[in-house]
């Protein structure tokens, strides 16, 4: 009888339990897609696209899931699709109509109180899906203000705390999570979400993960993660990170390697020749992190 392919809910509990990290990554386009699979099938390793309001609109929602269901089918490998920070309550409701396996309500800018309603309606209508569909949909939430854009950044961004009283207090992360009831949870722990021109990005606060974790007791989420030295990602791993997010070291990778190849190249016009080399650069930089998030 054919194996029955591991749920996302599974692959992220087998990773917590192993001390590794599934890893996630950001896409534009169908290419950037490639170059991830490509990497975690050589690798053997799960893996979560993820695609946010501007990317999704960029290769539209309804193609995004066929494309990532197309890897899926194809190759019986388990590869998900998340609706990363989604703003409002509607576009979460939307991208899971759609087929997206996991959906991210990101209220870290708003109250606590607005942020744990909105949350839990995310929550609730995943819920309702799944009692009517039996398809599970696993929401995320927010809790602590990171920055908002995968960019090269000259300083931390406006708003963004990286050390002490402004990231995510243990107490309040256990709050959030007993009254909305999320899958996952990503906390501020002096992550920031893309990456400092400088090279490296503030260190992580590993003993606030692991006070967290103890808290939480649900898998965390690692945002932000472009950037970040190789000794924090091992330590926030063992610490209780289950999921890592990279975003802006692949667009980093695509655009330069696209750029030296047009340079290179000026008269060559077919997009099937002067892509390859960037899909190449995505899957180097996608192999690198998932070699470090699963190793054994
Ligand atoms: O949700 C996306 C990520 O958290 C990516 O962050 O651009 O710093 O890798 P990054
Ligand atoms: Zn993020």
């Amino acid at each position: 009888m054919k194996k029955q392919m591991k749920s996302l809910r599974e692959c992220i509990n087998e990773a917590k339990e192993n001390k590794r990290a599934v890893g996630h990554f950001n896409i534009s386009n169908a290419e950037m897609l490639r170059g991830v699979f490509n990497a975690a099938k050589n690798l053997n390793v799960p893996v979560i696209i993820g695609v946010s309001e501007g990317e999704r609109q960029f290769i539209g929602i309804k193609q995004v899931v066929a494309l990532v269901k197309s890897f899926r089918e194809e190759y019986e490998y388990p590869i998900f699709l998340n609706a990363d920070h989604t703003y409002s309550v509607e576009k979460v409701k939307e991208a899971i109509d759609a087929g997206f396996d996991m959906a991210i309500y990101d209220g870290a800018k708003l109250s606590l109180d607005e942020n744990i309603k909105n949350t839990k309606e995310c929550v609730d209508y995943a819920k309702e899906i799944f009692k009517n569909e039996g398809r599970e949909i696993l929401i995320e939430g927010e809790l602590g203000y990171i920055g908002q854009s995968s960019k090269i950044l000259d300083a931390i961004p406006e708003g963004v705390k990286v050390e002490g009283d402004g990231l995510t207090h243990p107490e309040v992360a256990k709050e959030f999570v007993e009254k909305t009831g999320v899958d996952l949870l990503a906390p501020a722990v002096g992550n920031i979400h893309g990456m400092l021109r400088v090279g490296h990005d503030p260190r992580l606060d590993i003993e606030r993960i692991k006070n967290i974790n103890n808290a939480c007791k649900i898998p965390l989420v690692l945002h932000g993660g472009s950037g970040t030295v190789n000794e924090d990602f091992t330590l926030a791993i063992k610490a209780g990170m289950s999921i890592i997010h990279i975003s802006t070291e692949l667009r980093v990778a695509f655009k330069k390697s696209l750029t030296l190849f047009l340079q290179e190249n000026v008269d060559e016009i077919a997009p099937y020749k002067y892509l390859k080399d960037a899909i190449s650069a995505v899957e180097k930089v996608t192999t690198d992190r998932l070699g470090l998030f699963n190793k054994p």
